[in-house]
């Protein structure tokens, strides 16, 4: 069984983080705000754009480097923050869980699963916590909507529509499946968060409208099949001017005992069966978006519990995108155990380092590693 170790400090958390980019500046802002932990490094390819980064923000004794374990010894970080590109997640969260460091990690996981795969192996073989921040799980609203969802009965089908014009420039709108890839992560990763099922198969079909200033399927619309038979029908556009929804989208969720709408940035409504009320819960006020992945994190790696994001459980999100472009490209449904298994193949035949393919060998079965049983913790006093 795998563990990671969990352990207190006296002080603040001590944090290295890797990426200075676009998300690197937000994650800069975060934990500056944050006074359970303190930023001792900034790790970038780049280390004058590092710089300047800190510099912008009046943020002082902060080691600048490009290695994130060498920066991690010099500044005797407790953990680290991934914010590089998704094509450096695994190296660096390699690197950093085998210098003996917990991370947390941007969404995605990884560019594939089979490299998500690698992951949770090295996460189990190092003994350290991998958590993927997704920080669309963490609204209040949202933790409004899972509630009034749960009074709902059997749940039959959830909708999200996903409709917004964004001129990003840049890689985006050079690259293939660019809305499955970039963006659908975020409501298929929260319907997993809302309903507790996983998801089972995806027919999928992209579109790249006509009046589109992306080279590929800036439009997208998938149904899902989920474990206890729900289905969840996602449509989304990123050429879409004109009556835009949220980021998080509009959401619909109807079961038997009536239905929640969430607009993905106000409390839900409800409304039961022939009319009948239904209480919705009065929000938290929890931290949101990556504030709140990063409290969740310091908790976790403090308490051992096991949070949002954790890799074994995250592998399924990222396994929802990589089914949804298989079944366009091939106009099949696909199922997600399929996507599972090839990759677990994938991940055993290309894994470098002995132990964890070792570690990968042993769990026989992918889908059982991943539902529940992968990561354990166990706290230290230290
Ligand atoms: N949660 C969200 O809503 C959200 C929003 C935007 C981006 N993201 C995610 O954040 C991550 C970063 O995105 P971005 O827009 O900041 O990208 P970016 O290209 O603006 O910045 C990435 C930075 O990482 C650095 N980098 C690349 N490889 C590195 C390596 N091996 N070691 C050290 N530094 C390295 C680059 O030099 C660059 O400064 C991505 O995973 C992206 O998907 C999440």
């Amino acid at each position: 069984m795998s563990t990671f170790t969990a352990f207190e400090t006296a002080g603040p958390l001590r944090l290295v983080q890797v990426g200075a980019g676009g998300m690197g500046q937000a994650w800069l802002d975060t934990i500056a705000a944050n006074p359970d932990v303190q930023l001792v490094g900034l790790v970038d390819l780049n280390t004058d754009a590092a710089q300047a980064a800190l510099e912008s923000r009046g943020l002082q004794d902060v080691v600048v480097g490009t290695s994130v374990s060498e920066v991690a010894a010099a500044t005797g970080a407790h953990a680290v923050v991934n914010v590089t590109v998704p094509v450096a997640h695994h190296p660096v969260n390699v690197e950093a869980m085998f210098a003996g460091l917990p991370v947390l990690c941007e969404k995605p996981a990884a560019p594939t699963v089979a490299q998500a795969l690698s992951l949770a192996a090295s996460a189990e073989v190092s003994g350290q916590l991998l958590m993927i921040s997704q920080s669309r799980r963490y609204f209040n609203s949202l933790t409004q909507l899972k509630a009034v969802a749960g009074e709902l009965g059997d749940i039959g089908v959830i909708t999200t529509e996903f409709f917004k014009a964004p001129h990003f420039g840049g890689f985006r709108e050079e690259m293939d499946h660019v809305l499955l890839l970039d963006m659908a992560i975020h409501p298929f990763d929260a319907v997993r968060h809302l309903t507790g099922q996983e998801p089972v198969s995806v027919y999928c079909e992209e579109l790249n409208p006509s009046w589109s200033w992306f080279k590929a399927d800036a439009a997208a619309t998938a149904i899902f099949e989920f474990a206890g038979g729900l289905r969840y029908v996602y449509s989304g556009s990123w050429c879409a001017d004109g009556k835009e929804t949220s980021w998080n989208g509009s959401w619909r969720v109807n079961g038997a005992r009536g239905t929640a709408l969430w607009d993905g940035d106000n409390a839900p409504t409800a409304e039961g069966v022939e009319g009948a009320a239904l209480e919705i819960p009065a929000s938290l006020d929890a931290p949101e978006q990556i504030a709140g992945s990063l409290a969740e994190f310091v908790s976790a790696v403090r308490t051992g519990n096991l949070p949002n994001g954790e890799i074994h459980s995250n592998v399924h999100s990222l396994a929802m995108v990589e089914a949804a472009v298989q079944s366009a490209e091939t106009g099949q449904r696909v199922r997600i155990d399929d996507v599972i298994a090839a990759a677990y193949t994938q991940a055993l035949e290309s894994e470098r380092n002995a132990d964890v393919k070792a570690a990968l060998a042993a769990w026989g079965s992918p889908q059982a590693r991943l539902s529940g049983s992968g990561a354990r913790s166990r706290a230290l006093s230290s």
